[in-house]
């Protein structure tokens, strides 16, 4: 993509942040979006929700207030199965009520295989924007949604994943990452991504070259939904991890007692995955807490470094 250069562009493409941020005045900047993909579910209804609360994330992530959607369908109305397409569409629409916005159209094409997604405008203060690029020397990770959904969705295609670990990792997914922006936000952070197609590592990479800084992660400390230990081991990983982690090789190090399953999970591309905030030191600890009392898992699993940016180190 050719870069442009705008004063009013808080946030463009050359940090590969969740989000772009356009300066419309002194008070408010728009966050703009996109996401759409392929069903990850066969509950038609629960596809739209989680659908939608992946779209909303990157409003979330970049610290601001989701306003206003609009549908993006690919669908084969000429098989007539209208009533599948309708239940997509409420499950859509539900989230984005829960989330306080407003859904004000869409576009649809025929396709053989169904797409759902949202774009997505938010709000935010100008000097409030959260980006991936404010991670500093000594700030704590916190990661609020627990990894595995690329791997438990993979066992579920071929009829493997246990109904516990299935049923969480859909409520996980649906899950709006609403209260834990709120939570980083009351806490001053700078610095956040959500964690999506190119699971943990590949997008605490990014945090770690646009901050320029490198990272430091604790695989123990990381939360995992049940069961997704086993299902790695059987080796039920999604086409995208392997690809994340060919990327990632020459950034990332694993000290030698990080289990290889463990490693493909920090690979496993997450849909609708939690925020990875990197909090100052001095607040992480009220803010695990406010996270905990507004009911979101987060966890501390890792720091942030100064040595060789751009770079990632993975401890036991
Ligand atoms: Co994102
Ligand atoms: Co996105
Ligand atoms: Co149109």
């Amino acid at each position: 993509m050719p870069l442009v250069s705008n004063e009013n562009v808080i946030v463009g493409i050359e940090t590969s942040d969740d989000a772009g941020v356009y300066r419309l005045n002194e008070s408010t900047a728009l966050i703009q979006t996109v996401d759409f993909f392929t069903p990850i579910v066969d509950d038609p209804y629960l596809f739209g929700s989680i659908a939608a609360a992946n779209a909303l994330s990157d409003i979330y992530a970049m610290g601001g207030k989701p306003l206003v959607a609009m549908n993006i369908v690919c669908y084969p109305t000429k098989d007539g199965d209208l009533e599948t397409l309708r239940q997509i569409l409420h499950g859509g629409a539900a989230k984005v009520a829960e989330a306080g916005a407003v859904i004000l159209g869409g576009h649809s094409v025929e396709d053989r295989e169904p797409k759902y997604g949202l774009a997505v405008t938010g709000i935010v203060a100008p000097d409030q924007v959260i980006t991936n690029r404010a991670a500093r020397p000594g700030d704590v990770l916190i990661l609020t949604k627990p990894l595995g959904t690329g791997i438990i969705a993979t066992a579920s295609k071929a009829d493997l994943a246990p109904p516990e670990s299935f049923e969480t990792a859909v409520r996980t997914m649906a899950t709006l990452n609403a209260a834990a922006s709120l939570a980083m936000r009351r806490a001053g952070v700078q610095a956040c991504t959500d964690i999506t197609g190119f699971g943990l590592l590949g997008h605490a990479y990014e945090m770690a070259a646009a901050s320029g800084v490198s990272l430091v992660i604790f695989a123990s400390a990381i939360p995992l939904l049940p069961g997704v230990l086993d299902l790695a081991a059987q080796g039920l990983i999604p086409a995208g991890a392997h690809a994340n982690r060919n990327y990632l090789c020459d950034k990332v190090s694993f000290d030698q007692d990080v289990p290889l399953v463990l490693q493909d999970v920090m690979f496993d591309p997450q849909t609708s995955g939690g925020l990875l905030i990197a909090a100052p030191k001095d607040r992480a600890a009220s803010l695990l807490e406010d996270l905990h009392a507004a009911g979101v898992a987060g966890a501390q699993i890792g720091e942030v470094t100064a040595a060789d940016p751009g770079t990632i180190r993975v401890v036991r």
